[in-house]
């Protein structure tokens, strides 16, 4: 193998015409395909927590779990600036008001100080983020979610918005499953991607019945309607995603593994690099995006475009829009968001897949590491 790149692309397939097919001869093609159930234990399983409901999106997922949990229109959501538009979106679906909280600079999640000022009795639900796949110190979380509660001011709880972060782990199960619901999304740029779908998952079997009786128009299997006497709407998935979602299954430990081993190698070939701030990662972290921030903001667009030139392929300067800056969501913002402000103008993305190992060859993956390492600082050299 020589000394030039070969980037891997995304998705990997992992047979998934197989299980495909299997779908399609079944003659069951809704959510009562075979294929949920087998999926729903390996996922359970896979995420270390007791049951998973699943959805066709993400967004879909986070919007059933604040339905869920939320007792009035009054209630208030914390969660935090730097995020995809459809944590605010569910949010705002759900009826409830956001309260937008900054990110905490070194883990790049949201703050916890400031989750704690903007506590009241309105406040439902934390919305935890691990954004990128980094970890929140959910253990902190339910810390203040416990004296809040003790001291009678609320009755909080905690969902863990994991859409970037299946592959994140907190003792041993995925990021806030000490919390009430943890949702992920199957999109396609996700690690764990069936194109589209996603998942709550709970300890709680209570709620995992709301979970599922909320996805499927409040009904718990016709005829027998008994049940939770939630409402609900059409939110099932497919089960052909599904299908492709339990192939990948197959694969997904290996490629994690890979990512943090290769996004390691290039962070510590770029450590002696004061012009640029690397990701904090950390054993258990799921990345799903590597992001470099420059120290100086007022490089960032001529950075990407020089990484650009030099052939770096699946990177992009990062979100379009804060939470706390859109008019949509940052009615209820009650402080300004600094470090999401600072992350979001100096932000670098290098996506998850560029970690991957190309054809399984960890030695060209580090031929890759160190390719990327060069480019990136002859591009601070260029532009600096
Ligand atoms: C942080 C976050 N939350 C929610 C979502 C929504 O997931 P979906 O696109 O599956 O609705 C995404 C991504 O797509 C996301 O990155």
């Amino acid at each position: 193998m020589g000394n030039t790149p070969i980037w891997p692309t995304w998705p990997v397939t992992s047979g998934e015409d197989e299980l495909l097919g299997v779908v399609a001869r079944s003659g069951r093609w809704d959510v009562n395909s075979r294929i949920t159930g087998q999926l729903t234990k390996k996922m359970a399983k896979y995420i270390g927590m007791r049951h998973c409901v699943f959805f066709n999106s993400g967004t879909s997922a986070l919007y059933a779990a604040i339905m869920t949990i939320r007792s009035s229109k009054s209630d208030e959501i914390i969660t935090g600036s730097l995020t995809f538009e459809a944590t605010g979106g569910a949010i705002l679906l759900s009826g409830l008001t956001p309260v937008i909280v900054d990110h905490d600079i070194k883990t790049l999640t949201p703050d916890l100080a400031q989750i704690k000022k903007v506590i009241t009795p309105r406040t439902k639900v934390i919305m935890s983020l691990p954004i990128y796949g980094m970890l929140p110190n959910t253990a902190g979380i339910i810390e203040i979610i416990e004296e809040a509660n003790k001291e009678g001011l609320a009755d909080i709880k905690l969902i863990t918005d994991a859409c970037q972060a299946v592959d994140a782990r907190e003792n041993k199960s995925i990021v806030g499953a000490e919390g009430e619901i943890v949702c992920g999304s199957f999109q396609q740029s996700k690690q764990l991607t069936g194109g589209t779908g996603g998942f709550a998952a709970t300890n709680d079997d209570w709620t995992a019945k709301c979970l599922s009786d909320f996805h499927n128009h409040g009904r718990v299997g016709f005829p027998d309607d008994t049940g939770t006497n939630i409402h609900g709407v059409n939110l099932r998935p497919h089960p052909a995603a599904l299908a492709i979602v339990l192939s990948q299954l197959e694969i997904v430990p290996g490629q994690t593994e890979a990512r943090r081993r290769n996004m390691k190698i290039l962070s510590d070939l770029l450590q002696d690099e004061k012009r640029i701030i690397l990701p904090p990662l950390t054993n258990d972290c799921g990345p799903h995006i590597y992001v470099i921030r420059v120290v100086d903001a007022n490089i960032k667009l001529a950075f990407l475009a020089e990484l650009k030139n030099r052939g770096i392929p699946s990177i992009s300067g990062g979100y379009p829009q804060l939470l706390s800056q859109n008019p949509n969501f940052a009615e209820g913002t009650i402080c300004l968001c600094p470090n999401a402000e600072m992350i979001q103008a100096s932000q670098i993305w290098l996506m998850h897949w560029l970690f991957l190992d190309p054809k399984g060859n960890p030695d060209q993956a580090r031929v890759n590491m160190q390719y990327l390492a060069q480019a990136i600082r002859e591009a601070l050299d260029k532009v600096s």
